[in-house]
């Protein structure tokens, strides 16, 4: 499967920057980032039987995933993106409408065969709903672009191209340091929490700037046995090591790390870097022995089935971890802190009383922040408040029409006091952002019922099915309708 990734990164033509970059063009096609997603072309076909759930599924050569379960269940979706350079494995995503999905199937690489994406066992069903967050894509795919492209580290390139690499280009090794670790940053740190600012201009983070003028990243409490690595640790850890203590911000990802070339023998290539802070000084313990062997071992991740992550924080003494004392919530950039961004990152936390009290302060009625809004709407709705939810949901929509939150839930409300003909128009508008709702195009369908508008009403509910075909309850209210 590999080779087929190599073969779909040169079909997609004379790259850009060749002409004048041909070797880093070359070499940063083949590693993991410029891999981290593609379109699906083609991939080796099988099929497996989930045990818990009974469900066959069937992958062919062209990437079509059939599933099937005695006479109701079947049906195919078309794998279109695949996600993971395949160090672990491939997951793959499928589109419904304007919307991509996580397929509930992945190729695993050892064991070179297919079976359950991580994280579907929990379903206990078959499970087609998973939408993708624009976040996944932001840090996986680049625009339309498959992989990780050059922009997204050097920023807009083309006025540089044209003027055959006269007009300026960011080269992150020239930035000041905040704004070099940002360049990583964008998709190595999450911390407990990473919240997007509020922006009355709107604008998003571009190379070149300080991510902390777009992004607050929270840190959790540390804990008792929490010496692990977790998935996107590696900022937080470095932060961590007395390599980047000790020698101020000097140190960063770069240091150790050329990000256009996956090193082809990682004990000489890291050793050497290592050995250009630690010369001096040598290892009492092994001057000459295999430096990241010792002090950056393999920890199993957090979270993440089958993968081990490094330990960044650099432990003077094999088998142990480096970890300071934090408070909670304590923000990565303590300049990007806000009343504001605490209160969502509380609300990630499930911390909703608290995050409540932050937010309530620092978001009037009259702001424009529709993220915060929609959180506080949130956690009226989950505490019972459903009036208060009703008056956030009412201004977001007043914002941003589109919203399928406020419609969704201002549709039930619509529906208690009513008003179904407007609650249809809103549940259509949100199932036309995001078509893979059951319950509300479940609630739609009862509403089209009510008002007689029967044809409509089961074009919706098997629309539903066809969507989400693991539902029993939808099949039965099918058959009390004489509709199956
Ligand atoms: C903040 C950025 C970010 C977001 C958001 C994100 N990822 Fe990742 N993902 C990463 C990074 C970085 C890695 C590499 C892990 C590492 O080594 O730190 C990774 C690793 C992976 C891998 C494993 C790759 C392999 O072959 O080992 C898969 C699969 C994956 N992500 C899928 C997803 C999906 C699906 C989503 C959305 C539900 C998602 N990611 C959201 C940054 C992100
Ligand atoms: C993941 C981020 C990242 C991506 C993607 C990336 N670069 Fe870079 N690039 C860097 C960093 C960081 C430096 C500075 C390296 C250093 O000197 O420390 C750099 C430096 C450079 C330089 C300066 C000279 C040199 O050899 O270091 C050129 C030219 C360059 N990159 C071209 C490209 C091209 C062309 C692509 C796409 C094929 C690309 N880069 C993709 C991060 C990236
Ligand atoms: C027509 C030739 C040409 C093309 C095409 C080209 N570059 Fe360059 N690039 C150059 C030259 C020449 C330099 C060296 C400029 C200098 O050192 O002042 C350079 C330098 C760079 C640097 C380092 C800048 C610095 O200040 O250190 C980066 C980063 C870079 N290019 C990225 C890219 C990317 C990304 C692309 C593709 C989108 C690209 N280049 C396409 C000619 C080109
Ligand atoms: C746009 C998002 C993005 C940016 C920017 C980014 N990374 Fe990554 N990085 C990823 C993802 C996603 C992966 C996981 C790729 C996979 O295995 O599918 C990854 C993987 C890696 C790996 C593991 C490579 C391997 O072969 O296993 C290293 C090392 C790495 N990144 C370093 C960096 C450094 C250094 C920078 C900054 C110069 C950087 N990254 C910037 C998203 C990003
Ligand atoms: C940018 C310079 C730099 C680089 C690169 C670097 N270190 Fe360090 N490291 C330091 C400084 C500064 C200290 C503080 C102690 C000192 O001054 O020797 C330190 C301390 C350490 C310690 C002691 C940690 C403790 O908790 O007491 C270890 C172990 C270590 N480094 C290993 C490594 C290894 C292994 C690598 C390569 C993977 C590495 N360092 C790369 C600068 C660096
Ligand atoms: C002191 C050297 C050093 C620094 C600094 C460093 N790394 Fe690493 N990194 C390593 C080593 C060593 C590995 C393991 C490589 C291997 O086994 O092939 C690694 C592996 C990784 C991987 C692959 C997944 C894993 O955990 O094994 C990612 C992603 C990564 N580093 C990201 C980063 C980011 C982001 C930064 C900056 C915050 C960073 N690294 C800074 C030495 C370093
Ligand atoms: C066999 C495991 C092992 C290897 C290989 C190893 N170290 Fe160490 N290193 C240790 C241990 C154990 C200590 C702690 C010594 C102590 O606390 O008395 C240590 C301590 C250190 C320290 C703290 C200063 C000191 O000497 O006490 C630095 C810096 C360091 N190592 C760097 C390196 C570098 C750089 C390399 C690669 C050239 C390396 N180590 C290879 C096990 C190792």
């Amino acid at each position: 499967m590999i080779s087929l990734w190599i073969v779909a990164w040169m079909a997609q033509g004379a790259h850009p920057c060749a002409p004048c970059h041909a070797q880093i063009v070359a070499d940063y096609g083949r590693t993991a980032m410029a891999r981290t997603s593609a379109r699906a072309v083609a991939g080796k076909p099988g099929e497996f039987q989930d045990a818990a759930t009974g469900v066959r599924y069937r992958v062919d050569a062209g990437l079509r995933m059939h599933f099937e379960k005695g006479e109701d269940l079947r049906g195919v979706r078309q794998l279109e993106w695949v996600f993971g350079s395949g160090r672990v494995g491939h997951s793959y995503l499928f589109r419904e409408g304007a919307r991509l999905y996580q397929a509930p199937v992945s190729w695993y690489e050892e064991a070179g065969r297919w079976g359950l994406s991580p994280g579907f066992q929990r379903a206990g069903r078959l499970d087609l709903t998973r939408v993708i967050e624009p976040g996944c894509l932001n840090c996986h795919v680049s625009g339309e672009r498959p992989g990780i492209t050059c922009e997204r580290c050097h920023g807009e390139a083309e006025a540089h191209r044209r003027s055959g690499g006269k007009a300026a280009v960011v080269n992150p090794a020239k930035l000041a340091r905040h704004e070099r670790d940002s360049v990583c940053a964008q998709c190595h740190l999450t911390g407990a929490a990473r919240v997007a600012k509020y922006r009355t201009d709107g604008k998003t983070w571009k190379p070149g700037e300080k991510l902390a003028d777009y992004s607050a990243v929270y840190l959790a409490e540390v804990q008792a046995g929490d010496g692990l690595v977790g998935v996107t640790s590696h900022f937080e850890k470095l932060a961590q090591s007395e390599c980047r203590m000790k020698s101020g911000d000097k140190l960063s990802c770069t240091n150790c790390h050329d990000p256009h070339q996956k090193p082809a023998d990682a004990a000489v290539f890291f050793n050497a870097k290592c050995l250009g802070c630690h010369e001096q000084k040598p290892c009492r313990e092994a001057p000459r022995g295999n430096c990241i062997g010792c002090h950056m071992p393999k920890a199993v991740g957090r979270g993440v089935d089958h993968s081990s992550y490094t330990d960044h924080s650099i432990p003077r003494r094999p088998g142990t971890t480096r970890e300071r004392q934090r408070g909670e919530m304590e923000a990565f950039w303590p300049g990007a802190d806000s009343q504001r961004d605490r209160g969502l990152a509380l609300a990630v936390l499930n911390r909703f009383e608290q995050a409540r009290a932050l937010l309530t302060e620092a978001v009037g009625p009259a702001s424009g922040d529709v993220m915060a809004m929609s959180q506080l709407a949130q956690i009226e709705e989950r505490s019972g408040r459903e009036a208060e939810a009703a008056i956030w949901y009412e201004r977001i929509l007043a914002r941003d029409p589109g919203h399928v939150a406020a419609l969704v839930n201002l549709g039930v409300e619509r529906v208690r006091k009513g008003r179904a003909v407007e609650a249809i128009a809103m549940w259509r508008k949100a199932l036309a952002v995001n078509p893979v709702q059951t319950g509300v195009r479940m609630n739609l369908a009862q509403a089209l019922m009510r008002l007689g508008k029967r044809a409509e009403a089961v074009a919706e509910l098997r629309e539903a099915l066809r969507l989400d075909p693991d539902q029993p309850r939808l099949r039965a209210i099918l058959l009390q309708w004489n509709a199956n």
